[in-house]
């Protein structure tokens, strides 16, 4: 039957909207009936998609949840264990769709991102499998970007660094690191306009601002414009941050690895808007020459690009600023390492809302209605 009457839970948020921009611009919204639920504003006109939906729903009230066919919630992790378990219960056997870690690792879950995984979706969909959930945007960036080597079965253990921007702290980051810029700024417009001050005053006026009073850090915790942060997430018993430990966990469930592959490193917060960028150090099974790696590398799927390893070129195309907004995943600074010839750097870029959160949960959405239809 015809997947038609779709839910939207939390599409008003960032990721919601980011995903309503996506389907409008691929014209997903045919065919749907689409129905968008509320937790505060019960009753007021849906948003314009255009096409026909009922003003919005209670996303609490569980018996018009359980009329829809699919469910995509970006509303977050409590409202998914408060009201899936209840739906599920009622005997509702529809598609729930998840922007939220909460059931990410559970068994009847599969983590989606279909350039990679389609097989495993494909073959969870024949199974019965209900829930689909988009992965954490940091593992899926790095998947899409290192794609080719891990069809190959190159990779023996990677470990990543990463350089993460503020929105994955959600639209209260973005908005608290372009405050502290203002105030550094601010700050520092003086001595800015005096072209006789020197750089070592700027640097103590800057100093001053990023650990003064006046720098707004209620979402971070500490300063990120002028700094990084060091930390991502909760900690976990090994040492390491949750953050950290998705790309062993996820990255791992995401591949369905018979052998899971040892992924570990830092996450770290900077001052870009919405890319996450990361560094690796792979440790390859072999000695693979570098233009077959690079081959591979950008041919995997549509989104990858490989970037020379030169300076103008990793200027141009790979930088939070040339990828921010776009679905593209460059990967560049592809070279073999001093620790020897099975030693691979790389480096990537990709837009945190749309790989990292968004698309994955737009396609799924595709791909289930194509399966239905
Ligand atoms: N946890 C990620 C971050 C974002 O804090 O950047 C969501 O996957």
């Amino acid at each position: 039957m015809a997947l038609e009457r779709v839910g939207f839970v939390g599409w008003r948020g960032m990721v919601g909207s980011v995903l309503r921009e996506r389907m409008s611009a691929e014209g997903d919204w045919a065919g749907l009936e689409p129905e968008f639920f509320s937790t505060s504003q019960v009753g007021l006109p849906a948003p314009d998609v255009g096409v026909a939906a009922p003003p919005l729903g209670d996303a609490y009230e569980i018996s018009r949840l359980a009329r829809q066919q699919v469910i995509v919630s970006c509303q977050g992790g409590d409202y998914t264990k408060q009201v899936l378990p209840e739906l599920r219960a009622g005997g509702w056997q529809g598609y729930w769709i998840d922007a939220a870690s909460a059931k990410r690792m559970d068994d009847d879950s599969v983590i989606v991102l279909d350039p990679v995984n389609r097989d495993h979706i494909d073959r969870a969909i024949a199974e019965g499998v209900r829930n689909y959930v988009g992965g954490n945007c940091t593992v899926s960036l790095m998947l899409m970007a290192l794609d080719g080597l891990f069809r190959e079965g190159w990779v023996e253990w990677l470990s990543s660094m990463t350089y993460q921007a503020a929105s994955g702290a959600g639209a209260r980051g973005m908005r608290e690191l372009v405050e502290q810029m203002r105030v550094i700024g601010d700050d520092a417009r003086k001595l800015l306009d005096d072209s006789a001050a020197s750089a070592l005053e700027i640097d103590r006026e800057v100093s001053e601002s990023v650990r003064g009073a006046g720098l707004p850090t209620e979402n971070f915790g500490a300063p990120l414009a002028a700094s990084l942060i060091p930390w991502i997430d909760s900690p976990m018993e090994g040492g390491e941050t949750r953050e950290e430990w998705k790309a062993f966990a996820e990255g791992n469930k995401i591949l369905a690895s018979g052998t899971p592959i040892a992924m570990d490193g830092f996450c770290v917060r900077i001052g870009a808007m919405r890319c996450h960028s990361q560094a690796f150090t792979i440790k390859l099974r072999s000695d693979v020459p570098l233009d077959e790696i690079e081959g591979v590398l950008a041919d995997a799927n549509d989104w990858v690009s490989l970037v020379p390893n030169d300076k103008d070129s990793t200027l141009e195309r790979l930088s939070p600023a040339a990828v921010s907004g776009t679905l593209d995943v460059p990967v560049g600074r592809v070279r073999k390492l001093r620790m020897g010839p099975d030693y691979l750097g790389a480096f990537s870029v990709g837009d945190q809302l749309l790989w990292g959160a968004a698309e994955p949960l737009r396609r799924i959405l595709g791909i289930l209605r194509e399966h239905e239809g």
